[in-house]
């Protein structure tokens, strides 16, 4: 079978002052008082005038079904014969945005056999309303690609507010951040057999077309022979499927800041001649997760017409084992012109990324770089599997981004480019070996520090191998592809002007 298009069908989200028809009315519920004290939930006050016995049921119910507000926490209550017929009292927790994205994503899985919601809203609460619309469209989302399990019935939610303008604008703020979020996904549960780098491209292709100011440029194997990019050519030499250099240009009138993003985008590891041994190849489709996530986040950018230029480089290849692919100990000269020594093939993302970095500081000259990639299994070793390392010599460049991560309801830890580990990078051959010694995350980011010339402190790296994927689902995260780093990038890009 081939799989040419996969778009996940997504939630009708619609702010109104009174719904048509209100079949399940939602009513968020916080906790009451100190959750060690035993206290149950209380409503949370909303701003649409709601019936008043309707409100008196509903605020008799928190205790008795022993709801204490949590966020996620969801109750149904039967009404038969009245209206609304169906009670809903879902846990918030204390406020925050992550709580009611938590909120948004159990709403989603509680409620998914209710073809319509409605959920009462307080006023003035806009990171309510973000937390709450990204949380129901990260948390219903699911990868389609065969008529397999069940679809969910849930389509549509009117969230009920008394003033539709005021919130108009983090509505699609929410809404662009989780549908560039579920397009990272979709990207990075697409087997293999289909994303090669040539279908990836399209994808980007057909995403790209129709937004003024938003340019496209791909290079083939040709054109990357032609100008040097010799990191993605050793990678991708072994595949059927030749690489692919995109580069997305996100170019607003009058942009005062440039950013490249780079990201990883390797749509199938094997390892290479230095071959994985087969549970560790298993999920190896993932290995373009960091090249999702910085499209993902560039269309966004572009969707909300962002004051910022961002230019977003993705190397495409496959890391495949064959008689065309690249060999342990060859010497590969990389776009202008530094050399690596590769021993180990499965050391693969390093090369094509120091490729994109090079040539984004020798011809794009951005003010800041970030790049972002599934790099090495040592990031969950360390940190743990919802948590990217962070790498940088820019401590302000890092809290900024460090900032947006966490505010966005996604995480990452600052990690050292330590100074020990430094002298491994040496080679006999050439000017770096690819795979030196010691920790492996921090080798590989002091490696790819070394093509980012004199850019060095205006640069970002994160090893995002660990949060790209979830075993199963977990909150706003559902089972596979999480889209790391769309909602982060998008958030800190915002803060840019
Ligand atoms: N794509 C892998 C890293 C990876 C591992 C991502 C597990 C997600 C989950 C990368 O290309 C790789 O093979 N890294 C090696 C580096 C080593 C050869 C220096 C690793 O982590 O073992
Ligand atoms: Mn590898
Ligand atoms: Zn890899």
């Amino acid at each position: 079978m081939i799989f040419s298009e996969v778009r996940s069908s997504v939630l009708a989200i619609r702010l109104t002052t009174g719904p048509e028809r209100l079949d399940t009315l939602v009513l968020p519920v916080r906790p009451g008082g100190p959750a060690d004290a035993g206290a149950s939930a209380e409503l949370v006050p909303t701003a649409s005038a709601l019936p008043d016995d309707v409100l008196a049921e509903a605020a008799a119910l928190a205790p008795v079904a022993r709801l204490t507000g949590r966020a996620g926490q969801t109750r149904e209550h039967l009404r038969p014969t009245r209206t609304p017929e169906r009670l809903l009292l879902l846990g918030v927790g204390d406020g925050d945005e992550q709580g009611w994205r938590v909120a948004g994503a159990a709403l989603a899985r509680a409620a998914k056999a209710e073809p319509r919601l409605a959920v009462a809203l307080p006023d003035d609460a806009p990171a309510a309303v973000r937390g709450l619309v990204e949380g129901l469209l990260l948390g219903s989302y699911r990868f389609r690609l065969t008529e397999a399990g069940e679809a969910p019935a849930l389509r549509e939610v009117d969230l009920l507010v008394t003033d539709v303008e005021a919130y108009r604008e983090v509505v699609e703020l929410a809404r662009t951040t989780a549908e560039n979020t579920r397009l990272a996904r979709d990207l990075t549960n697409m087997p293999s057999s289909v994303k090669n780098p040539q279908w990836f491209t399209a994808q980007v292709e057909a995403a790209a077309a129709g937004t003024p100011d938003l340019h496209l440029r791909v290079r083939g194997p040709e054109e990357l022979a032609a100008e040097g990019f010799g990191g993605i050519l050793a990678v991708g030499g072994g595949s059927a499927s030749g690489p692919r250099l995109v580069e997305l240009d996100w170019r607003p009138a009058g942009a005062k800041r440039h950013v490249v993003l780079v990201g990883k985008g390797i749509t199938f590891d094997t390892g290479g001649i230095s071959i994985k041994p087969r549970d560790a190849m298993k999920l190896m489709r993932k290995d373009m997760a960091g090249a999702a996530a910085v499209i993902g986040a560039t269309l966004g950018a572009a969707a909300l017409g962002l004051p910022v230029r961002v230019t977003t480089l993705a190397p495409l290849a496959e890391n495949m084992v064959s008689g065309s692919a690249f060999r342990p100990g060859d010497i590969i000269r990389h776009y202008g012109g530094l050399t690596s020594e590769s021993t180990n093939s499965d050391a693969e993302g390093r090369l094509v990324l120091a490729d994109a970095l090079a040539y984004a500081v020798a011809e794009l000259r951005p003010d800041l770089l970030v790049d972002l990639a599934t790099l090495t299994g040592a990031n969950a070793v360390a940190l743990g599997k919802r948590t990217g390392a962070l790498y940088s010599d820019n401590d302000e460049l890092a809290d900024e981004l460090l900032a947006a991560i966490a505010a966005a309801g996604e995480s990452a830890w600052r990690m050292p480019l330590a100074a020990d580990y430094v002298e491994h990078l040496g080679s006999d051959l050439a000017d770096l070996h690819s795979s030196p010694a010691g920790a492996s995350s921090v080798t590989a980011a002091l490696f790819l520090r070394e093509f980012t010339g004199d850019l060095r402190e205006r640069w970002v790296h994160v090893d995002m191998s660990a949060p790209s994927w979830a075993e199963g689902d977990d909150a706003e995260l559902t089972k596979g592809a999480t889209g790391w780093g769309v909602r982060g990038l998008l958030r800190w890009l915002a803060t840019l002007d």
